[in-house]
């Protein structure tokens, strides 16, 4: 398994923090917001992991974390040049994805669960993980039938659907790389990585799991603030870097 942690995109609803650095560099009480997905990861045994910075940070993203030797993993970087959406995370890695699976996290997503099973045990397929929250039209949606089996996914549905949102972390066999490639861009311009899920829900090889601790999307100031304060109290003892 590899990792990749998705770390660009414009940030604009921290504004104006964020016009001099990137969202997920802002501290989250004492340790900057990447080094959670990144501890989430590491946690989980994974050993390679890509970085998918924006240009005008990249600079930054090395002089914090570097090779990776210092967390015993090993780190490559990659530009994306404009933020065109989630899925297009799979076609910058093809190469370094190659033909293993890969999780993806999202840097600004804080997760109090350990992945460590779902990550070891994943053979192939695609396997999400969805939290009940109060403000689901912030993002992809899932509604499950009586069985509590995913029976469509929605990209910030305007209509309500559930209050099941799917959380920043995504477990994909190889072939997601072609699926990332067929995905046209959204309303909004985006490579929307609700695609991907249904691309694999069709196929009857999508597994939705429960989040059962604290998720926290850390992008705006309000979740930014829960953020801090959660790793305040919670979160310590779970970090491993
Ligand atoms: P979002 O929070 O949806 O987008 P954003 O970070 O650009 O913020 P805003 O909506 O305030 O303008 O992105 C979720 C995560 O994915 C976040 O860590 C940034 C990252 N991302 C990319 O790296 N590339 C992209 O093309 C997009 C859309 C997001």
């Amino acid at each position: 398994m590899r990792g990749i942690i998705l770390s660009g995109g414009s940030a604009t609803r921290l504004r104006p923090c964020t016009k001099v650095t990137s969202k997920q560099l802002m501290p989250v009480y004492n340790r900057p917001m990447i080094y959670y997905p990144l501890n989430t990861l590491i946690k989980a045994g994974i050993k390679e992991i890509l970085i998918i910075v924006a240009p005008e940070r990249a600079g930054d993203y090395l002089n914090l974390l570097g090779s990776g030797r210092e967390f015993g993993v090993k780190f490559t970087y990659e530009i994306q040049d404009k933020p065109r959406g989630l899925a297009e995370a799979f076609i910058i890695g093809e190469n370094f994805i190659d033909d293993d699976n890969v999780a993806m996290i999202l840097g600004d997503n804080i997760f109090e669960d350990d992945f460590s099973e779902d990550i070891k045990n994943f053979k192939s397929g695609g396997k999400v993980f969805a939290k009940k929250v109060p403000d689901p039209e912030r993002f992809g949606v899932v509604r499950f039938d009586c069985n509590m089996k995913a029976v469509k996914i929605e990209e910030k549905p305007k209509e309500w659907i559930s209050d099941y949102a799917i959380t920043g972390l995504y477990i994909y066999d190889s072939r997601v790389v072609e699926a990332a490639k067929q995905v046209q861009p959204s309303e909004r311009g985006e490579l929307e990585i609700t695609e991907l899920h249904n691309w694999y829900l069709k196929k009857g090889e999508l597994e939705v799991a429960m989040v059962n601790g604290e998720w926290i999307d850390a992008g705006t100031f309000d979740s930014l603030l829960r953020a801090q304060n959660f790793a305040k109290e919670k979160m310590q003892e779970k970090l491993v870097i």
